[in-house]
């Protein structure tokens, strides 16, 4: 191992301790499990139920149920249209921005409801996103990372340089940019802004991260860098991506779902989806003949 990795295998253990030190891990319990003889099971960290969503008249997630184990990578895929972004926004409630958007059923953030029971604010900072589209913001790589820990009141520099340096590790760019940390940004490669943007996700400690389509706009190398990245950091965190690559599902995802006009389809282990699929449209999608 090299002094870097152990580096970030010690950040990533502190950033799991100091979660366990508030609520009881997944790893905990099923590690308590294995003592007990028991094999050790993901928990789930997201639960969707029943989960209805409509955009004014139209119905775009139609009874969706899913769980979202921790520490796993979860992939979403379907034919363009079929409702991945609308459910990976209702996760972190995008969507309460969009008028005339109506959520029913239930989604859970570790057992508590995410419309009720946990504050919007609190919510999406638990639940971070990285687009589509590299957007970091016009300002330096330093201030980008920066930013939510000081919308999240942290001033102190020391702190604040603490948390630069170890997401940007994080996020397997430091090395690349630890001496250009105030440039603008914008001057990075679409591949370097992406992780800098994750970076940016992760700066606020988030457990869950969703990803829509985060590689589709960057080359090979920049996308199985990324790819390499997910690997590690479902270690710590809880992974939810949506991807129009199947091989990029197959690769990095540990579960799948499938979704057709709005429906989930089929849920199942990723190997068992994409080699095994119980239902024929399921079949028929991952085998390239549609969508
Ligand atoms: N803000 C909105 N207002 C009205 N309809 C919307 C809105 N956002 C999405 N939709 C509709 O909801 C459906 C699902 O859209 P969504 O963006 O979730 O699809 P998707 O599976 O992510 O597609 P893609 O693969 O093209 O990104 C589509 O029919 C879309 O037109
Ligand atoms: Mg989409």
């Amino acid at each position: 191992m090299t002094s870097g990795t152990m580096e970030r295998e010690k950040t990533r253990e502190a950033v799991g301790a100091m979660r366990t030190s508030v609520v009881p891990s997944a790893g905990a319990a099923a590690s308590a499990g294995a003592a007990g003889g028991m094999a050790p099971a993901a928990m789930d960290k997201m639960v969707v139920s029943n989960l209805n969503l409509y955009y004014k008249e139209f119905h775009a997630l139609k009874d969706v149920s899913l769980t979202f184990p921790e520490n796993q990578v979860t992939a979403l895929i379907g034919p363009s249209g079929c409702g991945k972004s609308t459910l990976l926004k209702s996760l972190n409630r995008m969507n309460d921005l969009v008028e005339g958007c109506r959520v029913e059923g239930s989604i859970t953030l570790d057992g508590s409801d995410a419309y009720r029971d946990v504050e919007v604010n609190d919510l999406r900072r638990r639940v971070g996103m990285v687009f589509q589209q590299p957007n970091p913001f016009p300002m330096s790589v330093y201030d980008n990372v920066a930013f939510g820990p000081r919308t999240h009141g942290i001033k102190k520099r020391a702190e604040l340089d603490e948390i630069v340096e170890q997401s940007l590790r994080d996020a397997a760019i430091w090395d690349e940019l630890k001496d250009r940390l105030k440039k603008n940004a914008l001057g990075l490669s679409g591949g370097q802004q992406q992780r800098l943007c994750i970076a940016r996700a992760l700066a606020v400690r988030p457990e869950v991260l969703l990803m829509d389509e985060s590689t589709s706009a960057l080359d090979p190398i920049s996308t199985a860098k990324i790819e390499e990245l997910v690997a590690e950091l479902k270690k710590s965190y809880t992974v939810i991506m949506v991807t129009h690559n199947m091989l990029q599902a197959l690769r990095v995802s540990d579960k799948t779902a499938f979704f057709l006009l709005g429906e989930m389809v089929e849920a199942g282990d990723t190997d068992t989806i994409f080699t095994n699929p119980g239902d024929p449209r399921t079949a028929d999608y991952v085998a390239g003949r549609f969508g």
